[in-house]
Parts: C-alpha cells; structure tokens; sequence
C-alpha cells in the first residue's frame, strides 16, 4: 500500500486542452492495438509516415551474395542510417550486434535455394521472432505460381494470425514467377491479396503505374530496389515510388553494392524522409563519397 501521508491532491487536469494524438496515422493502422501500432512506429518514422529499411536477407536462399560475404564488415557500420533491418534470424544472431537500437523486420519464411525451384515454403516458429524481439515477421506471398501460390498464401495468413496474438504485424513479400508480367496490373493484385490476407505492410516492387498499386493496396507498400542500378537511376527508382505513394523503401543491392554504400543510403535517407529530388540525392552522395 503506497503510503497516504503528504498525499498531495490532484489538480492538474487539463480541463479545456485538447487530448494530443500521434502525428501520422500510418495507412490501415487506426483499428490495430497498441503493440502492433508501437512496433511499427519504430519501422515508420513517425514524423514523416516512413521508412528506409536496409534488406540484406538475400542469403538465405542465395547464399554469400556480393556485398553479403562478410556483414559484419560491410553492413554492421550502415545500420546507423537505417530505420529497420531487414535480415534472417541466422545472421541476427551471430552477426548483428545484440545491442542496435533499431527494429528488426525478421525474414520469417524459407523453403528453398536459388538452385531449385521454390518449394515447399514454409515459416519459423513465432516463438523465435518474440524471443529475437522482431518488430515484424517477413513473408512471402508468390502469386501466380500454380504449385507455390496456395502454400504461400496459408503461410502468409499463418503469421498474420500468429502476429495478431502477439501483436507482431507481418510483410507481405511478393514474389514474381519468372512467367508473370512485371506491370501494375500484377503488382495491385499481389499486392493487395497479400493485405486482404492479413499483411500490415507489403513489399513489393516498383513498375509504371505504381500509383495504382499503393492506392489498392490498404496497407504500406514499401518497395524493393532489385537489381543493382547506376546510384542515380536507383535514387530516381526511390523519388518515383515515394511520388507514387510508397511508404518507403526496403533495399539491399542498390546500397550494398554501391561503390560507397555509406552515402548511398545516406542518400537515399534523403530522397524518403527529406523530400531530396534524385538530383539532389545523388549530389549529397558524391559529397559524401
Ligand atoms: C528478396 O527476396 C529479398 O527479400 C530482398 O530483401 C529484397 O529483394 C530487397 O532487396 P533488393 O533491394 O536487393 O531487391
């Protein structure tokens, strides 16, 4: 029992003061709990409704990419510019340092190598993302493909469910089948089966009409960078999105692989949260070069 005596009354109520709110309302949020919502606001800037997220999962199915071969030398001194690290629980943990204060958007599904077909995808145990203390569960959603799209979609609605009792959201990760059209049209459905399914934020990729594709889709879009593009084309890739209506950007190749990754996403911090032009983007990258 708190000891009553000096109780001191209360008086400061308030009275006639607006009660605040947060600043940005994040797309599909307002419904959601208070630790989904807290999870991602440390994924999503809060000011600016955004996010770089630094993707370097590529590993696990690709094995040691370029730029990938050692992480803690190449990717460990980029994390200070990231608002989210997008990687697999196998290189948190003997890689990434326990102590980064930055959310860990955790690869969260596997299945197979860059030597076979996808198959059998399948997801890590829930447990595994609370206990490395993800701020969200990546998985992906291969629409179109006749053997994976069904297995996929069950996975998807899987961690959807299990980051809803845990308030973990999910991403929804689309994969392209080698026979799919990479337009708009493909992108807005991929897209938006995978937050009718469940998803709180979906990756996907950026094409002409993109526009489209963030506004069918209820949820964030963040999107891929791909593949390595010249530094001033791959800023212009994040400008047209952000224009379009990305929430942000989930990239790997186009920083690591740069020939300075430290001013690359330094630059493209820029173009996502100061409203940089590509032009000015791929200047404030040669200064830093
Ligand atoms: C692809 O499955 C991986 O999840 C990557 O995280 C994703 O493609 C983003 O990386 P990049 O910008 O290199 O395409």
């Amino acid at each position: 029992m708190a000891d009553m005596d000096g109780f001191k009354e209360a008086t400061n109520f308030g009275i006639g003061q607006e009660v605040k709110t947060s600043s940005v309302e994040l797309k599909g949020t307002a419904n959601m709990g208070w630790g989904m919502k807290n999870r991602l606001s440390r994924i999503f800037n809060p000011k600016s409704g955004r996010t770089v997220m630094l993707a370097f999962d590529h590993g696990f199915i690709m094995g040691p990419t370029s730029g990938l071969e050692r992480i803690d030398l190449t990717i460990v001194p980029l994390m200070q510019y990231a608002d989210c690290l997008m990687c697999t629980r196998g290189i948190l943990q003997t890689t990434i340092p326990a102590g980064v204060n930055k959310p860990v958007c955790l690869r969260s599904d596997a299945g197979s190598t860059i030597l076979t077909e996808l198959n059998r995808n399948l997801l890590i145990d829930v447990e595994d993302a609370i206990r490395i203390n993800a701020s969200a569960m990546a998985v992906m959603m291969s629409a179109g493909d006749g053997d994976q799209e069904a297995i996929t979609v069950a996975n998807l609605v899987k961690a959807a469910d299990m980051g809803a009792r845990y308030g973990i959201p999910v991403m929804g990760v689309t994969a392209v089948g080698k026979q799919m059209a990479r337009d708009s049209r493909y992108f807005a459905l991929a897209s938006r089966v995978c937050a009718e399914n469940g998803a709180n934020i979906v990756k996907t990729y950026y094409c002409d009409g993109f526009e489209k594709v963030a506004a069918s889709c209820p949820v964030p879009v963040v999107i891929a960078g791909g593949k390595k593009l010249p530094e001033l084309e791959a800023l212009e890739l994040c400008y047209n999105a952000i224009n379009d209506g990305a929430a942000g950007v989930d990239m790997g190749r186009n920083v690591f692989q740069s020939d300075k990754p430290e001013a690359m996403i330094q630059a493209v911090y820029g173009v996502v949260h100061d409203s940089l032009t590509p032009q000015q983007a791929y200047e404030l990258y040669q200064d830093l070069k």
